[in-house]
């Protein structure tokens, strides 16, 4: 017998009385607990990395043999980056069958947007504003790595992030911490369902805890500096919606905040996480972070490092082994505590057995593999997500086209099958996405011609290294534009090379790379009718493009099936229903650009027209977005009237409604978007701030009366001093599709 099964047999002998699942769940972990010794309860603690795949330094002096010989001896209890099904079997039977107590080990992975099939990058899932849009995707994401032996996700990344500098602003949900909770809750329940211990539910994992994404000048890794208020309204609100959801485990991060690096923050991990939001999952620390408190400048040693980070409440160890090293001395001294060491290991137990682990450890990696659906499925899936995570940001009628018309489809990345799988891949074939041609020439009555064009970036590309920028060659202009000549209307392809975005892409320029805009131009004199299609992971700096090309379809890194999907758009198959969840900026100076700003004591106003200069702007860019938060067209037409604010009598309750009526000739989905004004604060308040959305689908002609509830709990913010609680005063009430053109009303709180 299995030595993992003693422990099924051990819990189905227990007295058969009903009891709650929570009981039965603790007496099991207890008693496991009571069995363990001090260097197999720091095993739970200590994650190690396959090595099959490197996301971070490597120890010195590591040693397959030395790694086997310590999963058989319980001293590990997870690893990261194991692949293949066959090889996570093998590891976790030297865990289960070889160590004394055979307890499974946890297998994490980077899937961050799809395992084997990639669904668009998750900035732009955020983009669909659909909850369900997040929850397929994770769903489908957790089916391909659950059965490929992983029982734990790292994600989703719930950083807000205000600049496109920074790489991962590609790997969360943007720049609003609303938005960016609807997402986080539905990015767990995809990979979680509403049960870990079902077959294809794995754990999932919410990082960066806490303000990674506030890097500053966007450089990657960088420190980190913020109010309170801040924190805990724009930062916090998606971790704790991920914790609300059942998310089972939270990763801090390498970022510093405020002079303590997140990896040794007591407060983040024990006061706010732990304690008030009472999660009961555990904390795994980011790849290297323990070590790297010694090179922040915060602990003198690598022991010194491992008592501040796991005094602070960072219970699984990734990778760096300092836990592994120095947590008996600790204990020993009695620096660390045995209720310490006993509450970080429930933790990482907890998940595992309600993985349904201790039933049945070979849960994700048995030899008799799972039939999942057909691969098809799967990219009809993913097509479909990827439309509604599409975003129009112009059309001059241009779209969408016709099948009978004859299109020259130009750019080195509407011919790539590579890029649009996006970074952060996972396990997907290279080159093994639908192209944009591809997607063109499957609708196309009419023969499709393809150039090149420019490329932007040449050698080899991969997750590790950057990018080798292609010379700004003009080599390719001239086959480009002979077939611009020839065609009635120009596809183009502009943006990044989905290896510029991701982890350790910052850049400071957010223009489009290399000549593809001097190529743009030059297509543009033989034949002005192009429709732009972006494919990046960034908001980028395109002013020349939004004044210049007809139609531009955000179409960002949109996974396997991506060309298919734009190709739905391009052609009327789909009309786009997806909208900007970050503001797109005239000029990279201008970062980090965000709608819910602060008003400062000199906003831009009427006289500011008349060429004076001390308002808060810039004298060489323009201060607002060039396509703003919430920004998206449809093929239909939607307008906003009748907006009406009741009170109830004697209520701090309040109903509104607003009336949203189709004027297009298309049947389509609008988001439509209330936004918030706290006019006068304690504290100042943002210009506004999104308070609710609804995705609303209209026939043409059709109207819909949208009513919203508001009561005093959705006027409440968190105050500096720590209460959560609305202010009395006069508030603005704004809705419309966008964060910019909206129709407005006031009301009061009073005091009571
Ligand atoms: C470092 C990244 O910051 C984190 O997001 C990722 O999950 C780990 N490496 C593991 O690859």
């Amino acid at each position: 017998m299995i030595k993992g099964l003693c422990f099924v047999l051990l819990w189905a002998c227990e007295p058969q009385a009903p009891q709650p699942v929570a009981d039965a769940e603790a007496r099991f972990l207890d008693s496991l607990l009571q069995q363990m010794t001090v260097e197999e309860k720091i095993g739970q603690l200590t994650m190690y990395n396959g090595t099959w795949e490197m996301t971070g330094p490597v120890p010195e002096n590591d040693d397959a043999q030395v790694r086997a010989n310590n999963i058989k001896q319980g001293k590990v209890g997870a690893m990261l980056n194991v692949l293949t099904r066959e090889a996570i079997f093998q590891a976790q039977q030297m865990a289960v069958e070889e160590s004394r107590l055979g307890i499974p080990m946890l297998f994490g992975y980077d899937v961050i947007h799809g395992y084997q099939t990639m669904l668009p990058i998750p900035l732009a899932q955020a983009s669909s504003w659909e909850a369900e849009v997040g929850r397929r995707a994770n769903r489908l994401a957790a089916a391909e790595a659950a059965t490929e032996g992983i029982s734990l996700a790292f994600g989703p990344m719930v950083d807000i992030t205000r600049d496109a500098r920074w790489g991962r602003i590609m790997e969360g949900a943007g720049e609003d911490p609303y938005l960016a909770s609807v997402m986080a809750s539905a990015w767990v329940r995809g990979f979680q369902e509403d049960n870990l211990s079902k077959p294809f539910s794995i754990a999932a994992c919410a990082k960066h805890f806490a303000a990674y994404g506030f890097a500053e000048a966007g450089k990657e890794y960088n420190t980190t500096e913020m109010s309170e208020q801040t924190l805990r309204n724009v930062v916090l609100p998606p971790f704790q919606a991920a914790v609300e959801a059942g998310v089972a485990s939270v990763m801090n991060g390498f970022n510093e905040l405020n002079g303590v690096p997140v990896t040794a923050d007591a407060r983040l991990q024990r006061s706010i996480l732990k304690e008030q939001w009472q999660f009961d999952g555990f904390v795994v620390s980011d790849f290297n972070s323990v070590p790297e408190l010694v090179t922040h400048g915060y602990s003198p040693d690598h022991r010194e490092a491992a008592a501040a980070a796991f005094q602070a409440g960072s219970d699984l160890e990734m990778e760096s082994r300092t836990y592994e090293r120095y947590l008996q001395t600790l204990l020993d001294e009695g620096r660390v505590s045995t209720d310490m060491l006993d509450d970080a290991v429930l933790r990482v137990l907890r998940i595992k057995y309600r993985l349904g682990l201790f039933k049945d450890p070979y849960k994700y990696c048995s030899p008799d593999k799972p039939i999942l659906p057909d691969v098809s499925l799967r990219l009809s899936e993913a097509r479909d997500i990827a439309r509604r995570s599409m975003v129009l940001l112009k059309n001059d009628g241009l779209l969408p086209l016709k099948k009978q018309q004859k299109v020259a489809v130009i750019g080195w990345l509407a011919g790539s099958k590579d890029v649009p799988l996006g970074n952060w891949r996972a396990q997907a074939v290279p080159n093994s996405a639908v192209s944009l041609l591809e997607g063109i020439r499957a609708v196309s009555e009419k023969e499709v011609k393809y150039a090149e064009g420019y490329r932007i970036s040449e050698g080899e590309r991969t997750f590790i290294y950057d990018l080798q920028w292609a010379p700004a060659s003009q080599a390719g202009f001239a086959e480009a534009l002979q077939l611009a000549r020839e065609a009635e209307v120009v596809v183009m392809a502009l943006g990044e090379d989905c290896y510029q975005t991701g982890e350790g892409r910052s850049q400071t320029d957010l223009r489009l790379k290399g000549n593809q805009q001097e190529l743009f131009e030059a297509i543009r004199k033989v034949n002005p009718n192009i429709v732009v299609v972006l494919m990046n992971g960034r908001p980028l700096a395109i002013p020349e493009l939004a004044a210049e090309a007809p139609a531009i379809l955000e179409a960002w890194h949109g996974g396997s099936a991506a060309g298919d999907a734009i190709a739905d758009i391009l052609y009327g198959v789909y009309n786009p229903s997806g909208k900007l969840p970050v503001s797109f900026p005239y000029h990279s100076g201008q970062e980090p650009l965000y709608y819910n700003h602060k008003p400062t004591g000199r906003p831009v106003t009427n006289d500011f027209d008349k060429g004076m200069v001390f308002w808060a702007h810039y004298s060489d860019a323009p201060a607002e977005a060039l396509y703003p938060f919430g920004y998206g067209l449809s093929y239909s037409k939607f307008k906003y009237t009748n907006l009406e604010l009741i009170q109830e009598e004697g209520k701090a309750q309040w109903t509104a409604q607003v009336r949203l009526t189709n004027e297009g000739e298309v049947a389509g989905e609008e988001v439509l978007q209330w936004y918030l004004r706290d006019l006068f604060g304690s504290v100042t308040r943002p210009v506004k701030e999104l308070l609710a959305f609804e995705k609303i689908y209209l026939a043409p002609g059709e109207q819909r009366v949208v009513r919203l509830q508001i009561t005093e709990e959705d006027l409440a913010y968190h105050w500096p001093d720590g209460r959560f609680e609305a202010e009395p005063g006069d508030f603005t009430l704004m809705v419309g599709g966008n964060s910019e053109e909206l129709l407005s009303t006031s009301f009061t709180l009073q005091k009571h």
